[in-house]
């Protein structure tokens, strides 16, 4: 034990406090150490976002140490903490921005504005959880990440990710086919993305359909206001899906033109009547000409006419808009081996880059396709230089075992974070082109598609919360180590039991890799079902309309996207990048089949045939998951029974799955190639 004693140590949380189970932080020894600072406290300044950061406190000295703190004067001699909203100089200007000082008498937390208060308050519980002393909760910070945004997949039928047939049932934020109108869930979940420095929350799918349409319009608006008003008090905005063609949908117009008056003038006073309701909305998120919801194109228009008319509409009242890049042909022969889906979003938005007005960021996934287990990082952001752009991903593993399975996916967004994009020589990382500090954007952001469908442990597998604080993390932070964000969340939900913390740590850490290294091989994704995205079928798009081929036959496997025989991807790279990827020689083992065609028996640069690689990972993957669940049950007594139970019941589908993916993807590889295991395992024939 690094804190409080063994036999107190069993986790008796609740799934829905999920980080912030504050009661759960009195067994912690280093609570001693707070506990006189935490009898009184003083407030300078005011506002809700500050009562909310006073509410805080004097919950968690009830939590954590079982007394009603008193309010006190500002500078008081006696023990205190003091919440200061007024920046004296010491913090960043920088919206969010705080610091925390800790001297002999108070704990003084310095807020650059009163959400600075706030994320200063969550800090030093944070840092009390995951049994830091006080002088090591002292602190300063700020944010270079402008829009740290979650987006929800949910629509009004409860059903999220509707495009793609069903991954979640429920809604935080819909229930009976209703916007609901009891806050309580929506206020903690806005706690739970304040207290991780989440700023602002898109409420529905990008795949807008007439219901959800509807939210702009007098009729859904009073609902929309009571939302913001919650999410307000913990600093969070709110953002709205539109559907482009919305002018013909609730307008009553007759056409979305773009660069029609009637058109342009139907967004101004849509927009006029949201800041009526919501005067800080936050503004819209854009899925345009993409898997069949409509856009510009269908007008003839570009992409920068159509997005600047939404762009100017929120303009005068300080709306952004966020428009994603994820725009494709999504109905491709697959008999046409040179038409590339990877090079679509660099082919639609490179030509028309610094175009967009200066209040619409561009929001690209983190690769080239659609959130595969791996990918490379999409080359917009070794391309683009003059418009605002953010990164999304995805925080929801639709196609990473959904809420079943356990794939920590921090390593990963870091991973893609700290590309390199030599946009600017050496150095030029994807925080320093989405944070807008290399290229000195006028917006930056992050956003993550949400994981949270509003059960009883918000996520369904409860492992899967990691996502979501790690993200948050993450966007206040691009510089976190994913170890250190998971051994917090880890601290802060199950306790500091050294037996905890030596079981769950390192699986998750490595849960990515073992996914990987069980589900479809070397980056060449799409080998699961269609529709429902989960659970391997290795030929379910192989001759579909989708883009998404791995071309394997009996002689090897993989996409060609080189210059000199492929379809000239890697082109799209900045040198030496593209060439990295473009030489066989050189391109990474992980994702040697999303760049090349090769055959079985091509070596890898860890020595081993590719048909080799592909069984050895599969039997160790699984094996790696069938050790997992074993450790599981010796933690059985020291965490609370139904956290235990509900991560237990998800294990036997994760090694159900698992083995299932094993199975299918070794023979399927073995049929194809005729090739023998050489350790001789067992492989269906
Ligand atoms: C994936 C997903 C869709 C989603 C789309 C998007 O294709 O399956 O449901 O709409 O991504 O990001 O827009």
């Amino acid at each position: 034990m690094i804190n409080g004693n063994a036999k107190e140590a069993k986790h008796n949380g609740t799934g829905h406090l999920a980080w912030l189970n504050t009661k759960q932080f009195r067994m912690l020894a280093v609570t001693k150490d707070y506990a006189e600072f935490f009898k009184r406290y003083s407030v300078a300044g005011s506002g809700k976002v500050l009562s909310t950061a006073e509410n805080e406190i004097l919950q968690a000295a009830r939590e954590i140490f079982g007394i009603d703190a008193t309010r006190t004067e500002e500078g008081s001699d006696l023990p205190h903490i003091g919440l200061t909203a007024v920046n004296d100089g010491s913090v960043d200007t920088l919206p969010g921005s705080f610091a925390v000082k800790v001297s002999g008498h108070s704990i003084a937390i310095i807020g650059a504005d009163e959400l600075g208060v706030l994320y200063g308050v969550y800090h030093l519980l944070r840092s009390i959880g995951s049994g830091k002393s006080p002088a090591n909760a002292a602190t300063r910070q700020s944010s270079r990440v402008e829009l740290r945004i979650v987006q929800q997949w949910d629509n009004l039928r409860e059903h999220i990710a509707d495009n793609s047939g069903l991954i979640y049932h429920g809604s935080v934020f819909y229930k009976n086919q209703e916007i609901v109108s009891d806050m309580t869930q929506i206020k903690d979940y806005a706690r739970l993305m304040a207290s991780v420095c989440i700023n602002a929350i898109c409420i529905n799918n990008v795949n807008v359909n007439i219901e959800e349409a509807r939210f702009i319009t007098e009729e859904k608006l009073p609902a929309m206001a009571r939302i913001a008003e919650t999410l307000r008090k913990y600093g969070v905005k709110l953002f709205l899906g539109v559907n482009f063609a919305s002018p013909i949908m609730v307008g009553g117009l007759e056409t979305a033109d773009p660069l029609k008056e009637d058109v342009k003038k139907w967004w101004q006073d849509t927009a006029d009547n949201i800041y009526r309701f919501i005067p800080d909305f936050g503004g819209f998120v854009v899925k345009a000409d993409s898997e069949d919801q409509p856009g510009p194109f269908a007008y003839g228009r570009s992409h920068v006419q159509g997005a600047n008319v939404l762009a100017d509409a929120l303009h005068r009242h300080g709306g952004i808009l966020l428009w994603r890049c994820f725009v494709y042909n999504c109905h491709v022969d697959w008999r046409d081996r040179k038409t590339d889906r990877a090079k679509a979003a660099y082919d639609n938005f490179m030509p028309i880059d610094g175009q967009f007005a200066s209040n619409v960021i561009l929001q690209i996934k983190n690769g080239p396709i659609d959130f595969q287990i791996r990918e490379p990082v999409s080359p917009l952001f070794s391309s683009l230089r003059k418009t605002n752009e953010m990164i999304e991903f995805q925080i929801m593993q639709e196609y990473t075992g959904q809420h079943r399975q356990i794939c920590y996916l921090v390593p990963m967004w870091k991973e893609a974070l700290d590309f390199d994009t030599h946009i600017k020589g050496k150095g030029s990382t994807v925080t320093r082109v989405i944070d807008g500090s290399l290229l000195d954007y006028k917006h930056s952001g992050i956003a993550g598609i949400s994981n949270v469908y509003g059960d009883k442990y918000w996520t369904g597998q409860p492992m899967a919360q990691a996502n979501l604080f790690g993200f948050g993390r993450l966007t206040w932070n691009p510089q976190l180590d994913s170890g250190e964000i998971l051994d917090e969340w880890v601290r802060l939900t199950f306790g500091s039991n050294e037996k905890i913390l030596g079981t769950i740590i390192p699986f998750l850490l490595n849960s990515r890799a073992i996914y990987e290294e069980y589900t479809a091989p070397l980056g060449v994704g799409w080998m699961c079902n269609k529709g429902m995205h989960y659970g391997p079928s290795p030929d379910a798009y192989e001759y579909d309309r989708w883009g998404t081929y791995h071309y394997a036959d009996r002689e090897g496997v993989g996409v060609d996207r080189t210059q000199a025989t492929g379809t000239g991807y890697t082109a799209q790279y900045n040198k030496p990048v593209s060439d990295l990827y473009d030489n066989i020689g050189t391109c990474p083992d992980e994702l040697l089949l999303f760049f090349h065609h090769v055959p079985y028996s091509h070596r890898l640069h860890s020595g081993k045939t590719v048909i080799q690689h592909i069984y050895d990972t599969h039997f160790e993957g699984f094996e790696k998951v069938e050790k997992f669940v074993e450790d599981w049950q010796t933690l059985k007594g020291l965490i609370d029974d139904d956290y235990f139970n509900e991560v237990n019941a998800r294990l036997q589908l994760q090694i159900e799955d698992a083995r299932e993916w094993r199975d299918i993807i070794n023979t399927y590889f073995y049929r194809k190639s005729g090739v023998d295991d050489e350790k001789g395992r067992v492989i269906y024939r």
